[in-house]
C-alpha cells in the first residue's frame, strides 16, 4: 500500500482549523479514516507511544484522542493487546463485478494522496518537467481570446446584466455555440435540453442531490464509476455517502458486462466517459455505444451522467446515449469547458430531457440560484473566435501526436518485463501498468529525479492499494521531453538502472 494514512494524518494535524485541539483534530482523522474503510473494523492502531513518534506530537495529544474516539465507540482498547478499530464489517455484494467502497463516509484520500504526491515531488524537483498534472498545459488555453471576450462583454455590461435575473435559462448567445457543438458531434440536443452550470462536479452534486430528495428508498446510493476512474467524483460521491462499484474498462470505455452487473447489484446511478476518460484515454465506439444503451435500457431506473468534459479538446465522436430513444430520458449528458477553454471560467453545459430537467433544473435553481449569465457570455464569444478553433486544432494534433510517442516507447520498453500501456483514442494522458512487483511511487521519485513528475494511479481508484500503474500527461509537452520521460519510466520499471533495481521487487 502505497497511501500512508499516518503521513496523511500529520498534514491533517498541521492545517489550522478554528483553533480545534490536536486530539480532536487526531480523533477526527481517524473517525474518518474508519468511515470511509482506510481503516476496518479490527485493525489494530499502533500504540500511543508508536504514534506520538510517528506524528510529532505528545503522548497526552495521543491518549486523548484514543480516548474520545473509545467514547464514540470508533475503538475499543483491550488491555494487553492494544487499541482496535470497532464496528461491523460494510455491506459486501458478492456479486459487484470490482469492487465495492463502504457508504457513509466523508473521504478526499483521493485529492489528498495526488495532492501530497505533487507537494512532495514538486518541492524535492523543482525544475522537473510536469507531466503528473491534470490539466492542460496553458500553452492550449486561449488566455488573448479569453481577455478579449471579457473586455468586450464587460463593454456591453448593462445595469440588468448585474441584477438578479428574469430568466434562468441559458444566455442565448452561448445557446447557439452549444447547439452548434452538440450537432458537429452527433448529438440530439434541442434549446430546450440545454441547463448550465459550473463544472462538472456540480453536476454529478445536482443529480446526487435530486435522488435523495426523490429515491429515499435508494438512500444511500450505489453509484458505477469506472475504474480507474476520475478521482474528483469518486470523492464528491463518496461525501454524499453513496458507496462506489467499479466498473473495468478497455481501449473503448467500460465494459458492458461490467455496467451490467453494476446496475444488477443495485447502482441507480452510472457515471461513464465517452471520450478520452481520464486516467486511461478510453473512448467509446460505435458498438460499444449501443452495448451500453441495451443495458441501460434493461435497467429503466437507472440514470446514468456522462461526462464530456474533454469534448472541444477531443479528436472522437463517440456521441451520447441520448441518442438512444429507450434511454434519452434518463441521460444527463455534461459539456464541461473547464479543460480546453479555461478552468476558471466555471461554466459547464448539461443537455437533459424533459421531467428530468425541470426536476434538476430545480434542485439547482434552490441550491445555488444561476450560473452567472456575464461568464456565459464570456463563453460563447471565446468559442466563437476564431482564434479559439485554430488554438484547439493545434492542440488536437499534439496531443495526438504525444499520445502516440509516449504509447510507442512504453509498449515497447515495458512489454518485456509484463508492464503494458493502455491504447488511448483520445485526451492528454497515458495510461501505464508497471510490471508485476512495482511501487508505481518508486518509479515515480526515480523518474523525477530524471527530471519528469508523472502521477502515481493509486487515487483512481476506489480503494487505497493498486500500487503498480502511472498517469502521464503527454499532452502537456515537447515530443522530445515526452520521448525522454517515457524512456525514463521503463528504464525505472524494468530496474535497468542500478539505484532503482535494488528496490523494485522483480
Ligand atoms: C474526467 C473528468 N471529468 C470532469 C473534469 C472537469 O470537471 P469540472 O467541470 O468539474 O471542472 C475533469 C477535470 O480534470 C476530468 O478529468
Amino acid at each position: 500500500v502505497t497511501y500512508d494514512l499516518w503521513a496523511d494524518a500529520e498534514r491533517a494535524l498541521a492545517i489550522g482549523d478554528g483553533g480545534r485541539a490536536r486530539y480532536q483534530k487526531l480523533a477526527s482523522f481517524i473517525h474518518e479514516a474508519v468511515r470511509s474503510g482506510l481503516l476496518r473494523p479490527g485493525d489494530q492502531l499502533p500504540t500511543v507511544r508508536e504514534l506520538a513518534a510517528r506524528l510529532g506530537v505528545s503522548i497526552t495529544t495521543v491518549v486523548s484522542a484514543y480516548s474520545a474516539l473509545r467514547e464514540d465507540g470508533a475503538v475499543q482498547g483491550e488491555v494487553g493487546r492494544g487499541t482496535f478499530v470497532r464496528g461491523a464489517e460494510p455491506a459486501q455484494r458478492p456479486d459487484a463485478p470490482v469492487t465495492l467502497a463502504p457508504t457513509g463516509a466523508p473521504a478526499t484520500w483521493r485529492r489528498r494522496a495526488l495532492a501530497n504526491v505533487e507537494h512532495r515531488l514538486t518541492r524535492a524537483h523543482p525544475d522537473a518537467v510536469d507531466l503528473m498534472r491534470g490539466s492542460s498545459n496553458s500553452d492550449y488555453l486561449p488566455l488573448p481570446a479569453l481577455k478579449r471576450a471579457w473586455t468586450s462583454v464587460a463593454r456591453e455590461l448593462t445595469a440588468d446584466d448585474i441584477q438578479y435575473p428574469i430568466s434562468t435559462d441559458p444566455e442565448p448567445e452561448l445557446v447557439a455555440q452549444l447547439l452548434a457543438r452538440f450537432e458537429g458531434d452527433g448529438i440530439p440536443v434541442d434549446e430546450g435540453d440545454l441547463m448550465v452550470g459550473s463544472s462538472t462536479v456540480q453536476f454529478l452534486s445536482l443529480v446526487t442531490e435530486l435522488l435523495r430528495r426523490d429515491r429515499p428508498a435508494d438512500w444511500p446510493l450505489t453509484v458505477a464509476v469506472e475504474e480507474p476512474g476520475y478521482q474528483a467524483a469518486m470523492d464528491v460521491l463518496e461525501r454524499f455517502g453513496c458507496g462506489l462499484i467499479g466498473m473495468a474498462t478497455d481501449e473503448h470505455g467500460v465494459l458492458p458486462s461490467h455496467l451490467r452487473a453494476a446496475l444488477e447489484a443495485g447502482a441507480t446511478l452510472a457515471v461513464l466517459t465517452p471520450r478520452a476518460a481520464n486516467p486511461a484515454g478510453t473512448t467509446w465506439s460505435a458498438e460499444r455505444l449501443r452495448e451500453l444503451a441495451d443495458v441501460v435500457a434493461s435497467h429503466p431506473d437507472v440514470l446514468v451522467l456522462e461526462d464530456d468534459y474533454f469534448a472541444d479538446g477531443a479528436v472522437s465522436r463517440p456521441g451520447s446515449l441520448l441518442s438512444d430513444q429507450r434511454v434519452a430520458h434518463r441521460i444527463v449528458h455534461v459539456r464541461s469547458f473547464a479543460k480546453v477553454i479555461a478552468p476558471d471560467l466555471r461554466v459547464a453545459a448539461a443537455a437533459v430531457r424533459a421531467t428530468l430537467h425541470s426536476a434538476l433544473a430545480q434542485v439547482k435553481y434552490l441550491t445555488e440560484g444561476w450560473t452567472s449569465r456575464t461568464s456565459q457570455r464570456v463563453l460563447a464569444r471565446v468559442l466563437a473566435s476564431g482564434e479559439t478553433t485554430d488554438l484547439l486544432g493545434r492542440a488536437r494534433a499534439i496531443f495526438a501526436d504525444r499520445r502516440a510517442v509516449a504509447e510507442g516507447l512504453l509498449a515497447e520498453g515495458l512489454h518485456a518485463v509484463g508492464g503494458s500501456v493502455q491504447h488511448a483514442h483520445d485526451g492528454l494522458y497515458t495510461w501505464i501498468s508497471l510490471p508485476p512487483g512495482s511501487d508505481a511511487s518508486i518509479v515515480a521519485e526515480h523518474v523525477a529525479r530524471g527530471g519528469y513528475l508523472v502521477a502515481p494511479g493509486e487515487p483512481f481508484f476506489i480503494r487505497p492499494g493498486a500500487g503498480r500503474f502511472l498517469r502521464l500527461n503527454a499532452g502537456s509537452a515537447s515530443a522530445d521531453e515526452i520521448a525522454a520521460a517515457s524512456k525514463a519510466i521503463v528504464q525505472a520499471a524494468t530496474g535497468a538502472d542500478s539505484r532503482m533495481g535494488s528496490r523494485l521487487t522483480p
